[in-house]
């Protein structure tokens, strides 16, 4: 039985983990900012007020946890907002950096201590962050979010590697969660999670650092 440790479990694919993992067995950690009645039915350990821009919420979290020990830490929680160059909205630029890129460099900087060797970070992110396949434009907050999540997670794969903890950022695809807002487009979100967990099993300190879609092919930055 391993430690999964996720952010932002109260739904979407945070949810599908939380349940997954549990199923199979393992001890799961899943932190939200606000419960859900399907996180509660899971049976799991949940910590609240867990807001990945907030820094004392983080170290708060930190505390409550202690020493465990994580083996897995998923980096999930994230958001996306439409922007262009007619739309656009600083704000709502800025609040996708405080999520996607600054909330799990505050978590992997807190709980550091908490992870071990063979302990993996997972960082859950998106084709939408590569420069290379970027041939749409517009939704320049979550492009630029990812992309320099990609930047955070290949420094934390050099700074962690002599302690023999694992990076890896991985791309769901399209899935159907209130996400994408169109319940028409994209996978489930139990196949992804479930595609996403055999990848997660199978990634070796060989790989940190590297940007995977579900399939288990790399995406070029
Ligand atoms: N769905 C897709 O097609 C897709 C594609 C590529 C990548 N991804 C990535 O996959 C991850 C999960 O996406 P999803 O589809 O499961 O999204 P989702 O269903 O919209 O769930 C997002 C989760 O993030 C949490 N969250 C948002 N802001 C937070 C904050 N400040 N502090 C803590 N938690 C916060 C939400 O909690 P609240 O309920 O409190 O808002 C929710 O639990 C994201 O990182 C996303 O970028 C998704």
């Amino acid at each position: 039985m391993s430690t999964y440790l996720i952010t932002g479990g109260n739904r979407g694919m945070g949810l599908e983990y939380s349940r997954q993992l549990k199923k199979r067995g393992e001890h799961v950690i899943a932190t939200c900012r606000s419960s859900s009645v399907e996180l509660n039915a899971i049976g799991i350990r949940v910590e609240t007020d867990v807001d990945v821009t907030s820094q004392k919420s983080v170290m708060v979290l930190k505390e409550k946890i202690e020493s465990t020990q994580i083996d897995v830490l998923i980096l999930n929680a994230g958001i996306s907002n439409f922007d262009s160059l007619v739309d656009f909205d600083y704000e709502k630029i800025l609040q996708q950096f405080k999520v996607n890129t600054l909330g799990p460099l505050l978590m992997v900087n807190a709980l550091q201590g908490n992870l071990k060797e063979g302990s993996k970070v997972i960082l859950m992110t998106s084709r939408m962050g590569s420069i290379t396949n970027n041939d749409l434009g517009d939704y320049y907050g979550y492009r630029m979010s990812k992309a320099a999540l990609g930047m955070a997670g290949k420094s934390l794969a050099i700074d962690l590697k002599e302690k023999g903890i694992v990076i890896a950022l991985v791309n769901p695809g399209l899935v159907r969660t209130g996400f994408i807002k169109s319940s028409q487009r994209g996978i489930e979100a139990k196949d992804a999670v479930c595609k996403l967990i055999k990848l997660i099993d199978n990634i070796t300190m060989h790989d940190s650092g590297s940007f995977f879609h579900l399939d288990g092919s790399i995406i070029p930055w």
